[in-house]
């Protein structure tokens, strides 16, 4: 796995102190809020279950899964695949995100959200990759972890065909990684 990485993007503590940052910023945010914490399946896992324990307030936790990425180009198809269970109208919704691609996923799953009426809906994204966003879409990140520039990343929650998401840190692949 290791051999595949050109260069460590962020590392482990970064990604750390990052969360511990955004957790000071939600638990104010939240507090008295009730709020329900959606993730986004399967990339969020990772970042899910860290942030989850540092927004310090009473919150419920569920989790979509959508598909909407091939490889390492994006098709721009959204399917869903397993949707929200939990009632969310009227509730103050957050989405955790792991990366803000082209845009795709988080545009249809925002739509997808605002339908059921919420109080409120924010988003909240490990990483943003602006560079990559696709014509058209205005919709932005409350809250980011990293702005990165456009290169293929895996680690952290990310993979590429489903491998490398347990790697503790968030890497660069080797272009010849990709087969
Ligand atoms: P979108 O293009 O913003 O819709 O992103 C769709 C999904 O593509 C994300 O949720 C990620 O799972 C995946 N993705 C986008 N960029 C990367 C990347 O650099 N590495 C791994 N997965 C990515
Ligand atoms: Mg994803």
């Amino acid at each position: 796995m290791e051999k595949d990485i050109q260069e460590v993007m962020l590392t482990e503590a970064q990604i750390q102190a990052r969360i511990e940052e955004l957790g000071k910023i939600l638990t104010e945010e939240y507090r008295d809020k009730n709020p329900v914490v959606l993730g986004v399946l399967k990339g969020v896992v990772i970042f899910y279950a860290d942030m989850i324990r540092k927004i310090n307030v009473p919150c419920q936790m569920d989790f979509m899964w959508v598909s909407s990425y091939e490889g390492t180009d994006s098709t721009g198809s959204v399917v869903v695949k397993r949707d929200i269970t939990t009632d969310i109208k009227d509730r103050h919704v957050l989405i955790l995100e792991d990366i803000f691609d082209t845009g795709n996923s988080l545009s249809f799953i925002y739509d997808h959200l605002m339908k059921k009426e919420p109080a409120s809906l924010k988003i909240c994204t490990l990483l943003d990759k602006p560079s990559r966003r696709k014509p058209g879409v205005t919709l932005q990140a409350d809250y980011v972890g990293f702005t990165i520039p456009n290169a293929f990343v895996v680690g952290y929650g990310l993979d590429y065909n489903e491998y490398y998401r347990n790697l503790p840190y968030v890497g660069i692949l080797k272009p010849e990684a990709y087969t």
